[in-house]
């Protein structure tokens, strides 16, 4: 339901959070923003676009195999401020980008029409411009530098969308992109995996769409929902093939409750109300905090070898497997990318298969057994297991378990020039080894956690005065450390720092600790008794090496505790 809705906008920001005093707090910073905003540019913004970041419970690198994840928006947030720039004289779309913090510099960029071959276009154009329109080509363009990580390239990437879905080359109407100041600051800290990213490309895409008056146009169409699939399309811009977990957080984010996020067969969003918030249960109360381990790691720095290389070991293990159970040829017809299909969707066909008479979509009860059984099937992407089918040499090492590249495309059943369209045309990965098992037994296994996760929050919520609620919560946390080993040893998505600080932290006290987010540094969050939060961050604060000589000030931004937040929305300034 929650995807359905409008995105909020509101005149007055009271309306915009939960309670009063967090809305006095946002509010000190909207004015401030707005001061600053007509100081750069000599007059008032129009509207105040914000988008938090999130921090995910548990459901790590799973979205983008069309698993559900258990992430909730956090307080910390991007807000842009924005406004037509006055007068209106400069070329159509033309963007003036100011950042509060220094060090990102200003910058301004027009986007181009890019033209359409010729020889499509010239009689369209000729018909167009003798009635007097103007005649728009294809598609939009802006450059993103995908080598080098710039702090505008987030903008860009989120203004893209919005030139591209509502100043379309079938718009014939002449009307342009409105030339834009925009002014960004916030504090969701960059590379620290809570997901600084998205809520830049969503605040822009917001702030963008609202200049244009997309926003309170009349039969929009405009739905979270549709806002999650425009600002994950625009991210990918920035060079990172991310699933959809961040966006969706931050769009679909909701005061005092997670989100369970499914992708498949379609995006939706259902909130869980956590044990650590339920009314009755004060003595076990518990919180998450997060703790940064200072160890900055950028999706779209090394995605190559992390991060897009994974994207691609789940697609190439979701083919093996689909080979395995012998799907037929229509399967691969109907997945979400034809011929590209997913974990998801191979576990569905399994579950399908396996229990004849189920229709799609497969119910959950069904998906929690389908994946028990489909994980004992991973065992065939086992390295020597290939080989040894294929009758392929076995490596020097033999206790590699990984494919190499040539090795896949054999047992891919696809020719060489197919299978790179098909898997690698997109999207620059390396590696000599592919890690098809680990990462598969991963992606199922972190699957059944976040089930697991969902139902024990369910069932304490639906019956919360049942006394003590410690053993959901120690239940709860045993699942968060199972991911971190998980993530670690399978996934290979851990660092010895994130594996130390989540040590840590369970040995300060916490009853779960993880890695959130892309991993490879950035934060791990803590599942802590409320009663022990206190000695907990000032333990971890003395324990963890990296925490040692900071301010005071940094270490709070460091660790803190927090709770499910507001997701974005866009605040209207009246006179
Ligand atoms: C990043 C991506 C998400 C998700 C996580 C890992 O945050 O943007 O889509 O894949 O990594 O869970």
């Amino acid at each position: 339901m929650a995807a359905q809705l409008p995105i909020p906008l509101y005149t007055t920001l009271a309306d915009a959070f939960p309670t009063s005093d967090i809305a006095l707090k946002h509010a000190a910073r909207f004015n401030d923003l707005a001061q600053e905003f007509e100081h750069r540019f000599g007059h008032k913004p129009t509207y105040i676009a914000r988008a938090p970041g999130r921090v995910n419970l548990i459901g790590e690198h799973i979205d983008y195999a069309l698993f559900g994840v258990f992430p909730t928006a956090i307080e910390q947030d991007i807000i842009i401020a924005c406004a037509p720039h006055e007068p209106s004289t400069r070329d159509p779309g033309h963007v003036n980008a100011h950042n509060v913090t220094p060090k990102y510099v200003p910058q301004s960029f027009t986007p181009m029409l890019r033209r359409r071959a010729d020889s499509i276009a010239k009689q369209e154009k000729q018909e167009e411009e003798e009635q007097g329109n103007l005649y728009l080509e294809s598609d939009w363009h802006l450059d993103i530098d995908k080598r080098e990580l710039r702090w505008e390239s987030y903008v860009k990437a989120g203004y893209y969308g919005v030139l591209n879905n509502y100043f379309s080359a079938s718009s014939t109407s002449g009307v342009h992109p409105k030339p834009a100041d925009i002014l960004v600051t916030g504090n969701v800290p960059p590379g620290s995996g809570v997901s600084s990213s998205a809520a830049m490309v969503v605040a822009s895409t917001l702030a963008f769409l609202a200049v244009n008056g997309k926003l309170e146009q009349q039969g929009n169409g405009l739905t979270k929902g549709k806002l999650v699939s425009m600002a994950v399309e625009n991210e990918k811009r920035v060079g990172v093939n991310s699933g959809g977990m961040d966006q969706a957080a931050s769009i679909l984010g909701t005061a005092n409750s997670a989100l369970y996020i499914s992708f498949y067969p379609s995006l939706a969003a259902e909130l869980v109300t956590l044990p650590t918030t339920i009314p009755g249960t004060k003595e076990e109360e518990a919180v998450f905090v997060i703790t940064n381990s200072l160890v900055v790691s950028d999706k779209v720095v090394g995605a190559k070898t992390r991060y897009n290389l994974r994207v691609v070991e789940t697609l190439l293990a979701a083919r093996l497997l689909a080979i395995h159970l012998s799907l037929p040829a229509s399967f691969y017809e109907s997945t979400v990318t034809p011929n590209r299909p997913t974990l998801r969707e191979v576990v569905s066909a399994f579950i399908l298969q396996y229990y004849s008479g189920a229709t799609e979509p497969v119910p959950e009860k069904e998906l929690e057994n389908g994946l028990e059984m489909f994980l004992d099937m991973v065992e065939v992407l086992k390295g020597e297991t290939v080989r040894e089918a294929m009758g392929f040499p076995q490596p020097e090492d033999e206790s590699e378990q990984g494919l190499k590249i040539e090795e896949i495309i054999k047992a891919s059943g696809m020719d060489e020039a197919t299978f790179r369209e098909v898997y690698l045309s997109w999207v620059d990965v390396e590696a000599t080894y592919f890690q098809l098992y680990k990462r598969t037994r991963h992606i199922i296994t972190e699957s059944l956690r976040v089930l697991e996760f969902r139902d024990l929050c369910l069932a304490a919520s639906n019956a919360p005065s049942s006394g003590s609620n410690i053993s959901t919560l120690e239940a709860l946390g045993s699942l968060m450390n199972g991911s971190q080993e998980s993530c670690s040893k399978l996934y290979e998505c851990s660092c010895p720092e994130l594996d130390q600080l989540t040590r840590i932290c369970r040995e300060s006290g916490a009853l779960g600790s993880r890695l959130s987010g892309a991993g490879w540094g950035g934060c791990a969050v803590s599942l802590v008794p409320a009663s022990e939060v206190t000695t907990f961050i000032q333990s971890v604060k003395e324990r963890y090496p990296g925490y040692q000589g900071l301010s005071e000030e940094k270490l709070n931004e460091a660790i803190f505790a927090t709770r499910p937040a507001s997701g974005a929305f866009v605040y209207k300034l009246t006179e």
